[in-house]
């Protein structure tokens, strides 16, 4: 079904925003740490209108669903619609001068949901820069960003960090985009073109993420107090007391924070050295601080990592939010065929996605 094939007229904006895979970085960008993210091929696409109905009248082709609505009221059980009204609430909010205006929205994507990749931050970032050509805002794709985060932080009441927003709003693909998640300045450095990363999805649904993920984001905070720190993302490992962290749990949740942030900075200086040796090696490190400090990973997530690197892959982890999604490997140009063989033993095909 087209834009005109529903609302019988021509769409007069479209946008689009890309899915993103972490490179190496995981719940750093909260506490003020580093990341490194890239994008990915999947899009969202948004294609919009002024109508005369008195309502928004919103079509999602991969639901297959048709919703109206005409005021910003978040529905009770989680819907997706919410993106769509907490994207307007908040442009609105920003723009008091400009009147309500029903529009005709229609959203297409191919990006998997739930996997880790930031299905929702795409979502909000291509309705924020369409409603940006539309009502002609002129916003910089930093700021676009911003009000992204403030949809997913303030009106659907998820605690995530800037990493998702700003790469799908300003990211390249095929480089990677190290960001400072306190200052917000970022940097796109080339992948080498002997690098493959890949996707194995790990098909493990993430029903509790949302819940494990925000105790994740106040066992942080919680770290912050112990150790008066504005952010954990200012403390290096050597300056890091484990001493002052009288709970278990919490200090195992803060030495990942504080290892992991020295990684990226290590990666980000393994790519420019074209070293893919040390970058797969922090890869494993981030795995493992992931799924032993940060107890963020699954049994299914670990065995794919185990036998990526068994296939060949020089390094492999658990990419994003975490609690399933997808591993993302990384392996040699040359050695690619073959672990693509291996892993095919274990992993369908239509499981496994090149970046
Ligand atoms: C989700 C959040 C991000 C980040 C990651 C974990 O994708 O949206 O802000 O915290 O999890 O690294």
């Amino acid at each position: 079904m087209s834009f005109k094939d529903l609302f019988q007229d021509d769409y007069l904006f479209t946008n689009n925003a890309h899915a993103r895979v972490n490179l190496i970085g995981e719940h750093t960008d909260y506490t003020g740490g580093y990341v490194m993210p890239s994008l990915l091929n999947f899009k969202t696409t948004i294609q919009i209108s002024k109508n005369n109905m008195e309502e928004y009248q919103v079509y999602s082709e991969n639901f297959d669903e048709h919703k109206n609505f005409t005021d910003f009221l978040k529905s009770k059980n989680n819907d997706w619609i919410d993106y769509v009204k907490g994207c307007l609430f908040v442009f609105y909010e920003e723009n008091k001068h400009i009147p309500n205006t029903y529009l005709n929205i229609f959203i297409s994507s191919t990006i998997p949901m739930g996997r880790g990749i930031s299905s929702s931050s795409a979502l909000c970032v291509a309705i924020l820069k369409t409603l940006n050509d539309y009502f002609k805002t002129d916003y910089p794709e930093k700021h676009i960003a911003i009000l992204a985060q403030k949809v997913e932080r303030n009106y659907i009441g998820v605690s995530g960090g800037i990493m998702d927003q700003m790469v799908s709003s300003i990211g390249i693909h095929r480089k990677a985009f190290f960001l400072d998640c306190l200052s917000l300045k970022f940097e796109l450095i080339d992948l080498p073109n002997d690098w493959v990363f890949c996707l194995v999805d790990s098909a493990v649904q993430r029903n509790l993420r949302d819940s494990a993920y925000n105790e994740r984001y106040n066992q942080l905070k919680k770290a912050e107090e112990y150790l008066k720190a504005d952010y954990l993302g200012s403390i290096k490992p050597d300056q890091f007391d484990e001493n002052k962290i009288n709970d278990e749990l919490i200090l195992k949740r803060a030495r990942h924070v504080i290892t992991e942030n020295a990684r990226v900075l290590e990666a980000k200086q393994s790519i420019i050295n074209e070293d893919i040796k040390l970058f797969g090696k922090l890869m494993n490190e981030s795995h493992k601080s992931y799924a032993k400090d940060f107890e963020a990973s699954t049994k299914d997530v670990d065995k794919i990592i185990e036998r990526s690197i068994l296939s060949g892959a020089e390094g492999a982890r658990l990419t994003g939010g975490g609690f399933g999604g997808f591993t993302v490997s990384l392996i040699h140009k040359n050695k690619y065929e073959d672990w693509k063989k291996n892993i095919n033993k274990f992993y369908d095909s239509k499981n496994i996605f090149e970046v």
